[in-house]
């Protein structure tokens, strides 16, 4: 099998930078299919940006990005259309739109697709909702009118609306409570038994990264600084790795996944 075919995303020799502002130098991971990619570092030290380079919403000022084997940089509209109709994504900030209901929010990318009718749209949006185990009461709902738990469920229901290959998640669980990140945890793990998924998770939750990654990326100076399973990743030597792996909170959450420390 070629890389592309093993790989969903490869990033190669990535270099971003606003105005002098230098936000990565030289960044090079992959993603494997099937695999969950949980992605850290400090605030500021461009996770968000990296996965927002990897939709194609934002362009590096040097490498390249392919996901699927495909350049999303180099791709024109319909193609990178075709990537991004694989991909799902929950967004950092506006997890849904303020203006749509629940179910315009699910049913817009459905909607953008052009393929299907209202009642395919309806009955979509209706398994959706009962997938991330939102009742259908909810539906009609504007998304001030629902708790942050509720809003992350929806917002994992409108990425997974066109049964999506590769899942962004960007801060899935901030804001949440124990309990909820918990139940979001476990939604996850149920979505990834019954499909295969690749998942990109962003994320300063230490249950969340522990609970559901299969190897850590890790963003600090700039740099790839490692990358690897959890415990390759805590034996790097670094401040911030010192600091957030092994930090008071570092410990308790580690610690009660089974991590030896
Ligand atoms: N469009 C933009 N124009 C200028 N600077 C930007 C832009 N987008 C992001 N940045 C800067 O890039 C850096 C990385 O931002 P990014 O949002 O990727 O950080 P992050 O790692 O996701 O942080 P957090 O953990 O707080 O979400 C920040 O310094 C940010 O201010
Ligand atoms: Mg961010």
């Amino acid at each position: 099998m070629t890389t592309s075919g093993v790989n969903a995303v490869e990033v190669e020799d990535l270099h971003s930078r606003f105005g002098s502002h230098v936000i990565h130098e030289d960044i090079n991971l992959s993603v494997k299919r099937g695999e969950v990619l949980g992605l850290v570092g400090s605030s500021g030290s461009g996770k968000t940006v990296l996965l927002r380079q990897m939709l194609g919403l934002e362009m590096p000022s040097q490498g390249s990005v392919r996901i699927f084997g495909q350049s999303v940089h180099k791709s024109d509209r319909s193609e990178l259309q075709q990537i991004r109709n694989r991909c799902g994504v929950l967004f950092q900030k506006g997890a849904l739109f303020s203006a749509l209901s629940v179910f315009d929010n699910i049913a817009l990318p459905m909607r953008e697709l052009h393929t299907l009718n209202e009642t395919m749209v309806r009955d979509l949006v209706m398994l959706k909702l009962e997938m991330v185990e939102i009742g259908s009461q909810h539906a009609n709902k504007m998304p001030a009118e629902l708790s942050g738990g509720m809003i992350k469920r929806i917002a994992l229901a409108r990425a997974m609306a066109l049964n999506p290959e590769l899942l962004f998640l960007d801060e899935p669980t901030s804001g949440l409570d124990p309990v909820l990140s918990e139940g979001f945890v476990n939604l996850i793990q149920a979505l990834r038994r019954e499909l295969t998924l690749t998942i990109v998770m962003a994320t300063h939750d230490l249950d969340t990264l522990a609970a559901l990654s299969d190897r850590v990326a890790v963003l600090a100076d700039q740099r790839l600084l490692a990358l690897g399973n959890l415990q390759e990743v805590m034996s790097t030597k670094h401040p911030f790795i010192t600091k957030f792996f092994l930090g008071d909170r570092g410990k308790k959450a580690l610690g009660s996944n089974g991590y030896i420390l």
